[in-house]
């Protein structure tokens, strides 16, 4: 089987919290040693650009990621670990992705319509401080991730439209100059807790209730001594459920440490000792990380050579691919002749697949010939992988047309088919 590719972003726009380790990097780092992936991790500092407007934040928020990524384990021989403005070719891939993207998809952005609706409501002009940044924001993520044709993309639920635009921009892209893009998945980790905040409420940046992951001990042990709990004195019984502190204890112990909290919680511990039971099992599982991370933040220049190194596999990567669709889109080369490479010749003369969303909001797709003639014409499908799974199947043989309706011209499906899966096969 081939290796799947992996990637995801990480904005440098903060300090990361314990919330961000147990809910992103400890499962990223598990994940990226599996021996079937190829992982891709990178700071987005482009990104951050968007929303932070203070320079001195973005750099030592990209410092900080990095130095924390790189101390809770993830291994740089292993991964392709880069910062996104390190590679030039992403920008330019922006560009040529902006100019396939419809405008109509980027106002349908969550993130956008959320700004304009605000405005909106205190009757100010729609777009008052919005940025063309924050409009732009998916056709750049769209380029993060197509540039390196990854297959899945790691991401919580608020960026699962995101990962759907950038999948059709490369259908664009990919109808208008050939096959050049993979159509990457959004990964949702189901099973991964999100961790409450000091308030209990869910710990993020915007309810500044976080712990940072490598707070120094000393300032961790009070920042757990301030998680809300309730008025319950000691030897009173307490609730685990909706209980911050046993949601967290339960994101770092074993399930047998968790069951003798639950315990101790029934028999009635005093808020003081659990907190006191939580800090001890946070630090025991931080404190090596926290010195690596120490280090690290006092040699920036040790960050900097990883980085470098990174850039250039990544550029290994993206230069080449770069140079392919520059050709693809026509900045050529004056002496070469229009034509003269042949996939685009090619492509033009081959059946293709079209997956689309319909209004009552199930996926289909079609198959039509070079043409674009209809040969078959799929059912709905719930979602948008359904309908890709059933079109990789045909691109592997016929087995699946079973599973279809009956098309109209089946010999000429079948030909077409074939025509197909030759010239992939090239
Ligand atoms: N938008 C992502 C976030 O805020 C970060 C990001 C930028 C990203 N580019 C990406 C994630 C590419 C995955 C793939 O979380």
């Amino acid at each position: 089987m081939s290796t799947v590719r992996v990637l995801t972003g990480i904005t440098t726009s903060g300090t990361p919290h314990l919330g961000n380790y147990v809910g992103a990097i400890r499962p990223a780092i598990a994940a990226s040693r599996a021996a079937s992936v190829q992982s891709f991790y990178f700071l987005a500092d482009y990104h951050a650009l968007i929303k932070v407007g203070d320079p001195a934040r973005v750099q030592r928020s990209t410092l900080e990621i990095a130095a924390s990524w790189i101390a809770c384990g993830l291994d740089p021989e292993r991964v392709t670990f880069y910062r996104q403005s390190d590679i030039p070719e992403i920008p330019e891939l922006t560009w040529f992705l902006t100019c396939v993207c419809g405008k109509g998809l980027l106002n349908r952005a969550h993130a956008y319509k959320a700004a304009v609706d605000k405005n909106n409501a205190a009757q100010l002009d729609p777009d008052a401080d919005v940025t063309a940044g924050l409009f732009m924001y998916p056709v750049l993520m769209a380029a993060d991730i197509l540039m390196f044709n990854a297959h899945r993309v790691p991401v919580g639920r608020d960026q699962i439209q995101h990962i759907e635009m950038a999948r059709d921009i490369a259908a664009s892209f990919n109808h208008l100059y050939g096959e050049h893009f993979v159509l990457p998945e959004a990964q949702i980790e189901d099973n991964v807790a999100t961790l409450p905040g000091l308030d209990g409420r869910k710990m993020s940046k915007s309810y500044d209730n976080t712990i940072p992951l490598f707070a120094p001990r000393e300032q961790l042990k009070k920042l757990i001594a301030g998680i809300k709990t309730d008025s319950r004195a000691p030897g009173e019984p307490k609730d685990t459920e909706g209980s911050a502190l046993f949601q967290i204890y339960q994101a770092f112990a074993t399930p047998a440490e968790t069951a003798q909290l639950r315990q101790a919680y029934a028999e009635g511990i005093a808020w003081a000792e659990a907190k006191t039971l939580l800090f001890e099992r946070i630090d025991q599982e931080i404190a090596p990380k926290r010195e690596a991370y120490e280090a690290l933040i006092s040699h920036p220049e040790r960050l900097e050579a990883l980085l470098h190194a990174g850039a250039a596999k990544a550029r290994a990567i993206a230069t080449p691919f770069t140079s392919k669709l520059r050709h693809a889109v026509g900045l050529r080369d004056l002496r070469s002749q229009p034509g003269e490479k042949k996939d685009k010749v090619a492509k033009a003369a081959l059946p293709s697949f079209k997956q689309y969303r319909e209004a009552d909001g199930q996926f289909y797709f079609k198959f039509v010939d070079a043409q674009g003639r209809l040969l078959l014409q799929s059912a709905a499908y719930a979602s948008p992988k359904e309908a890709g799974q059933a079109i990789k199947a045909l691109q592997q043989d016929d087995a699946a047309l079973a599973t279809l309706p009956a098309a109209t011209d089946p010999q000429a499906l079948r030909t077409a088919l074939r025509q197909l899966r030759a010239a992939q096969a090239d």
